[in-house]
């Protein structure tokens, strides 16, 4: 092959080159744009919820205060309205433990413990109180132990059932909670970012209502919730997230509108 063809076609390979990485230059870009626009969208959901429902405390505080300076002159009735003003500070003071349970990342009581005791119990508070429309089907066994705070694990468990049992509110239904090992090698492609190890995995799946893919997007931000004003402050899951993720543990959703939601936690074993 003469000289200045080679020269071409190492021309092009070059030039080739270049384009796949300006591409994949700007793929990542894009990516990194999205990932920071998301955020932004979650802190601007959070900082929205917060200043409504504290504006909602004050606006109480202010309107009752007002009232009580009025009937100062009948002691009983201004009772009635400091014991309102008492109440919207209690409601205050619930919302910012909430606030402070969600952002606290040290302060857990962990030891290496199985869970499927605190799971049980969860599950069983949980079945005393619900609804005879909603059967529940589990599959505790695993003794493994990992390292977790019981509190903690309570907690997650009462916010995932509570949220399958919203969601099969209108209809009957199914919640299946299953503990067992998993040793993963190759992650299956539903479970991409889980490292190799071994695994406690927790399910929690409902036969309920289901989520559409732009919700299940944003479940786990604060203060995203799809619940009617007063049902829902849109704070569980992203509980649930940050429990998880200081447990070293990963959390996957699989869902679809009108079949049911499923769960996965997976636990890193000791
Ligand atoms: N099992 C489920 N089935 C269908 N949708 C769900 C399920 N779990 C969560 N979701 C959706 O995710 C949203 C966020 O859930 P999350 O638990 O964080 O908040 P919430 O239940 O709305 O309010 P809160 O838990 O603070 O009372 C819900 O509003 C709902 O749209
Ligand atoms: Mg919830």
């Amino acid at each position: 092959m003469p000289e200045d063809s080679k020269d071409k076609i190492e021309l092009n390979r070059l030039k080739n080159q270049i384009k796949k990485l300006r591409i994949a230059k700007e793929k990542a870009e894009i990516k990194a744009t999205l990932a920071h626009t998301g955020k932004m969208e979650a802190l601007y959901t959070m900082a929205g919820g917060i200043a409504h429902d504290f504006n909602n405390i004050l606006s109480a505080i202010f309107a009752y205060s007002q009232l009580a300076i009025n009937h100062i002159s009948d002691p009983e009735r201004a009772k009635i309205d400091i014991r309102q003003i008492q109440k919207a500070g209690q409601k205050a003071s619930d919302f910012t433990g909430q606030i402070m349970s969600f952002s606290r990342r040290t302060g857990y009581n962990k030891i290496a413990m199985p869970i499927s005791n605190v799971v049980k119990e969860a599950l069983e508070l949980f079945s005393s109180t619900s609804p005879e429309t909603i059967e529940i089907v589990d599959s505790i066994h695993s003794s493994a132990l990992i390292m977790a705070d019981p509190t903690s694990i309570h907690q997650l468990m009462l916010n995932l059932c509570t949220n399958a049992f919203h969601a099969m509110a209108k209809t009957r239904g199914v919640l299946t909670v299953v503990l067992t090992e998993r040793a993963i090698t190759t992650p299956p492609p539903m479970f991409a970012t889980l490292q190799p190890g071994n695994y406690l995995e927790l399910t929690v799946s409902d036969t309920g209502h289901g989520m559409d893919l732009q919700t299940m997007e944003r479940i786990f931000e604060p203060y995203f919730t799809t619940k009617k004003t007063g049902q829902g402050t849109g704070f569980g899951l992203a509980l649930v997230h940050s429990i998880v993720k200081d447990h070293g543990g990963e959390i996957f959703v699989k869902s679809e509108p009108d079949k049911g939601t499923r769960f996965h936690l997976f636990f890193p074993i000791i």
